[in-house]
């Protein structure tokens, strides 16, 4: 009995960290200019998302297309997205950051974020091709297109705050996952190996075993029930980290 009870309990809380939802969330998103972006990411914090287009081939210069959807910490709040050039962390961020201006339309400027206090508007040093903000259902909208040199992976931030003071962005929390929303971003698949069949002659003709499907025995089971409590009790352990 108490084992069985202590399997709901354990079930109740993994389904409270479930990223099912927002994963959902992010693929099913589309944009009211119908662009659609080759990829999307459910970024690991603060409900947000990033679709993005890299054209390495781009003439003149290769391009990287986003757009970043993410709510504000409190609807007069701001969000941000940011590519870093020398480490994912937020000092040498280049931002673009949306906020809603005094007549309520939805802005976005760019940051060169130099120090952890006030921010002012200023030039970044990628080149912004396009920017543009919405909001709308609780969530703001950065859509932008930078100019980017040809790279894999580049280091992105992404962040979210309270309220807008005379134009200024304040200062947003320093709880665990505002401090935690930065990382990389893949940009190309290079370097990882392709999981397509290899279209060269197998070395043997009893490749076709390698696809049997494995022997049933009961013990499948078993060991599938035993994987699945670990990864459940894995993510208790992570929630209680995160706590
Ligand atoms: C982005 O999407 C394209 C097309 O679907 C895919 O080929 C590519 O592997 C994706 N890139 C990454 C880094 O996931
Ligand atoms: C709000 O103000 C900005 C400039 O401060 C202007 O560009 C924008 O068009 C205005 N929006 C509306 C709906 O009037
Ligand atoms: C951003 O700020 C840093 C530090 O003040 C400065 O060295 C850099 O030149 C600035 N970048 C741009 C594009 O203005």
């Amino acid at each position: 009995m108490a084992a069985v009870s202590s399997i709901f309990l354990i079930a109740a809380v993994a389904s409270l960290c479930s990223p099912a939802a927002a994963a959902t969330t992010c693929k099913s998103q589309t944009f009211s200019n119908n662009v659609v972006y080759s990829n999307s990411t459910e970024l690991p914090t603060l409900k947000a998302c990033l679709h993005w287009t890299y054209d390495p081939a781009a003439k003149p210069n290769p391009t990287l297309a986003i757009a970043f959807v993410a709510p504000p910490a409190k609807s007069e709040g701001w969000v941000a997205w940011a590519l870093n050039p020398k480490l994912p962390a937020m000092i040498g961020s280049q931002a673009l950051v949306a906020f809603k201006e005094s007549n309520g339309s939805a802005v976005v400027k760019t940051y060169n974020i130099s120090s952890y206090g006030f921010i002012t508007e200023s030039k970044i040093s990628y080149e912004v091709l396009e920017k543009r903000a919405e909001y709308s259902n609780g969530v703001f909208r950065i859509f932008a297109k930078l100019v980017l040199p040809e790279a894999e992976v580049v280091n992105q931030v992404w962040q979210v705050g309270g309220s807008v003071k005379d134009g200024v962005p304040q200062k947003h929390a320093f709880s665990g996952d505002n401090l935690a929303s930065k990382g990389t971003l893949q940009l190309t698949s290079h370097g990882v190996p392709s999981p397509a069949p290899s279209p060269s002659p197998s070395p043997s003709s009893s490749s076709g075993s390698a696809g049997a499907p494995p022997p049933q025995s009961g013990t499948n089971d078993a060991g599938s029930l035993r994987f699945g409590l670990s990864g459940v009790l894995g993510l208790i352990g992570a929630s209680i980290l995160m706590l």
